[in-house]
């Protein structure tokens, strides 16, 4: 519904009512996932009338297809959370790990400070998430979807989990230049940029998810 964003409005819920508005703050580099809680206006203290050009720009935004997961019951957010999120990153960490592997090998004379770095943030990133997922699977959802005691608690590491990851996504952001690719990089080099990218978005959405709309449901 349009007239509902304005500049006072949070970013977790601009984000929580249209789900496609977290393209264009993405592309802005605006942090609506750790940074959720914070105002339009507080994003652009020193510049309030970015803050109302963009409030009018979100509220523009029109996709039938967004849902607000606020709505749901808390089995299916769950439910919709593993189905596409936790399936994605899996995949995309999977296949972001032999690309890496191959543009090493091809770039390493010509990039290989800026390789290296990229290699060591993405397998920091790699390992905690691989375990991060299987704690919510195991422990958190099920803690939450029982009300058990636990949830509280488990909700409050996992959050912790997602800053961590959330500043590996910020200086992996910074090393490819907004995943930027160098000029003389090849295809398989792009590729990989895409990759990452497209993984760094989706994180942004899967935590927001967790962090505003999910732990609402835990108190
Ligand atoms: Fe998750
Ligand atoms: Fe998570």
């Amino acid at each position: 519904m349009r007239g509902q964003i304005t500049t006072a409005s949070r970013l977790a819920d601009i984000v929580a009512a249209k789900p496609s508005t977290a393209t264009i703050l993405d592309e802005l580099g605006v942090d609506y996932c750790c940074g959720g809680n914070r105002s339009l206006l507080e994003v652009f203290g020193d510049a309030p009338y970015k803050a109302a050009a963009l409030a009018a720009e979100l509220d523009e935004v029109v996709v039938p297809e967004d849902r607000d997961w606020r709505g749901a019951s808390t089995g299916e957010l769950i439910e919709y959370i593993l189905a596409t999120h936790h399936v994605y990153t899996r995949k995309a960490l999977g296949s972001v790990d032999p690309l890496l592997q191959q543009v090493m090998q091809a770039h390493f004379q010509h990039h290989g400070e800026s390789l290296a770095a990229i290699h060591h943030m993405f397998n920091t990133l790699k390992a905690e998430l691989e375990l991060h997922l299987l704690k919510e699977e195991k422990l958190l959802f099920p803690a939450i979807l029982s009300g058990d005691e636990s949830a509280k608690s488990l909700l409050s590491e996992m959050e912790y989990e997602h800053e961590d990851a959330g500043s590996i996504l910020h200086k992996l952001q910074d090393q490819t230049k907004d995943f930027t690719p160098p000029d003389d990089a090849c295809e398989s080099y792009r590729e990989l940029f895409r990759q990452l990218k497209a993984l760094s978005a989706d994180i942004h959405r899967h935590v927001h998810l967790e962090n505003y709309v999910l732990a609402e449901r835990v108190s």
